[in-house]
């Protein structure tokens, strides 16, 4: 009895998590990949944003923990400003206009978490983005 509960239990939380990240993904498409591309696009001078890895290598390298990297984007991404921007292309791009209105708290916390869970780009992945 006592195992089948945590059958239970365990299978319902790996459902649970699994829900979330599709959902993470298909917010993420729809509210953020027409600006930030999930792939590294061959023709880099149409893009109109650092593509989602880029972002996230910066997130990293900027901030240790999780906890912090999640905090600054629900604030930038409502917020932003080029005093605030970790990333360098903010110089190319501009700065990235506020999401207020657009995507809710709760949709943002959900696009947080998968980004932080899914997107990972390493220092020589990210140079050679760079082209350097
Ligand atoms: C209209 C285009 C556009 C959309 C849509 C967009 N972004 Fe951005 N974003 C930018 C640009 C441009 C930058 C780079 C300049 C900067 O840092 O402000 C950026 C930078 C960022 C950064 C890095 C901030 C930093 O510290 O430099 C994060 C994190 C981010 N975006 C998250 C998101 C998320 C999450 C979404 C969807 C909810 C999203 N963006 C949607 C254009 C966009």
């Amino acid at each position: 009895m006592k195992s089948m509960m945590i059958v239970a239990l365990v299978s319902g939380f790996a459902f649970t998590l699994n829900a979330q990240s599709v959902d993470g993904k298909e917010l993420f498409v729809k509210k953020c990949a027409t600006c930030h591309s999930l792939t590294i696009p061959q023709d880099k001078s149409k893009m109109k944003a650092p593509p989602a890895r880029g972002v996230m290598f910066h997130m990293r390298e900027a901030f240790g923990s999780d906890e912090k990297i999640k905090a600054h984007i629900l604030d930038f991404v409502m917020d932003p400003s080029r005093e605030k921007a970790i990333c360098k292309s903010v110089k190319r791009f501009g700065v990235m206009p506020s999401l207020k209105g657009k995507v809710s708290q709760d949709e943002l916390s959900v696009i947080a978490d998968w980004m932080i869970k899914n997107l990972q780009m390493n220092q020589a992945e990210h140079q050679k983005m760079q082209g350097k």
